[in-house]
């Protein structure tokens, strides 16, 4: 019974999903989880070595995003990291009364909205600029009495864009606001780029302001669902999100998390695969995944029925069409098998080239889309 309704699924195994920002877990993750499935990561007092392996993938992720001394937690993905942090800014400013302000630009993730909603807070959205990137006067112009933090991208949803984050850490540190960086999925793409010579982003605790940043072994790290991390540059904004559980002990007795009882499994498949690929590993991925984004871009550049949104930062292309309805063209995509998303800003449709995806599903992937995008409707 479960098959017959699985079959509706569509697998990554299948080349189709074309905007997913997960991908098929490596095996090593996986093999690792489906052996440690009783283990909780919200009883750390019980699963001590858990908690040992926990520390040990926040402090290689600390690495990567060059902070030596990381506090932070693995979460359960991208949008628990920004609900953390938006109530680290808040907690950081109980003195401050009346509706709490959070600044990001129109570009941010759909969870910060959801966070500012939960968290009763108010997220004042500022310009960006014709590249989709946030604009930091606007940012500056924005901030007021109740302003208590600012949010910036580096890898936007829509378009894989990287915000200017040194100018807004400026500002930030001008203002002595706290700033978040949703680095959910550039975090495992940025610094491959920049060992690359592909593009050169500071984004991370580099950048002088930047207190908190977010991203997800689950996206680009290859790891198994769930596992993401949000790391803080002091232990002070770690605090303010921790919250002690009376009844549980030791390691369980303080919990930074919004969940309480979670999988540790995910968090061991991917010390396992962080382990197992290494920077080497990660670059050669990022690596395969540009080379294919720029097949994509080289055959849409040119054509007469498609454009760029912008050309390509990462992994991610904004695709637009000339002729029919970017909502025909997706739909006639859809009708053929593909899993593809419609980005609102700009309005284009999402392409993020995931490890899953072969020169092969590529290939088939541009001759539909030329295919759907190609043909006047007749009404
Ligand atoms: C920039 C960014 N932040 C946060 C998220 C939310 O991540 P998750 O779906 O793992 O909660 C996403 C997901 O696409 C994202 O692109």
């Amino acid at each position: 019974m479960l098959q017959s309704l699985l079959a509706d699924d569509v697998g990554f195994a299948s080349g189709r999903p074309v905007a997913s920002m997960s991908t098929e877990p490596h095996s090593l993750g996986v093999e690792v989880f489906s052996r440690s499935m009783e283990k909780n990561a919200g009883r750390f007092h019980t699963f001590a070595g858990s908690a040992k392996v926990e520390r040990e993938v926040i402090d290689m992720i600390g690495d990567l995003l060059h902070l030596a001394e990381p506090f932070g937690t693995t979460t359960s993905g991208g949008t628990e990291s920004n609900i953390l942090a938006m109530l680290s800014h808040r907690e950081a400013a109980r003195k401050k009364t009346g509706m709490r302000e959070i600044i990001a630009s129109k570009t941010v993730h759909a969870s910060v909205d959801k966070a500012a909603w939960i968290l009763g807070m108010k997220l004042v959205k500022t310009e960006v600029d014709d590249q989709f990137k946030a604009v930091p006067d606007a940012i500056e112009h924005a901030i007021g009495p109740n302003t208590v933090g600012i949010f910036a991208t580096a890898g936007t949803t829509y378009l894989g864009q990287v915000d200017p984050i040194e100018e807004i850490a400026d500002i930030a540190s001008k203002h002595r606001l706290p700033l978040h960086i949703d680095a959910a999925f550039g975090g495992f793409v940025i610094p491959f780029l920049n060992d690359l010579g592909i593009g050169h982003h500071a984004f991370d605790f580099q950048v002088d302001g930047v207190t908190s940043v977010s991203t997800d072994p689950h996206k680009m790290g290859l790891g198994p669902i769930p596992c993401g991390c949000i790391l803080f540059r002091s232990e002070r904004h770690l605090k303010t999100v921790t919250r002690q559980v009376p009844y549980l002990r030791g390691a369980s007795a303080f919990q930074p998390t919004l969940l309480g009882t979670r999988p540790a499994g995910s968090i061991l498949g991917t010390w396992a695969v962080m382990k197992h690929l290494g920077r080497s590993g990660y670059r050669s991925i990022v690596r395969q995944c540009m080379k294919r984004t720029m097949n994509i871009k080289d055959r849409v550049e040119p054509s007469s029925t498609l454009s760029l949104a912008i050309q390509p930062v990462m992994n991610i292309l904004g695709i637009k069409t000339k002729v029919v309805s970017l909502e025909l063209a997706t739909q006639k995509m859809e009708d053929r098998g593909w899993r593809i998303d419609l980005s609102p800003l700009p309005p284009t449709m999402r392409i993020v080239v995931m490890p899953h995806m072969t020169d092969g599903t590529v290939n088939a992937l541009l001759n539909d889309l030329e295919e759907a995008a190609g043909t006047v409707p007749s009404d």
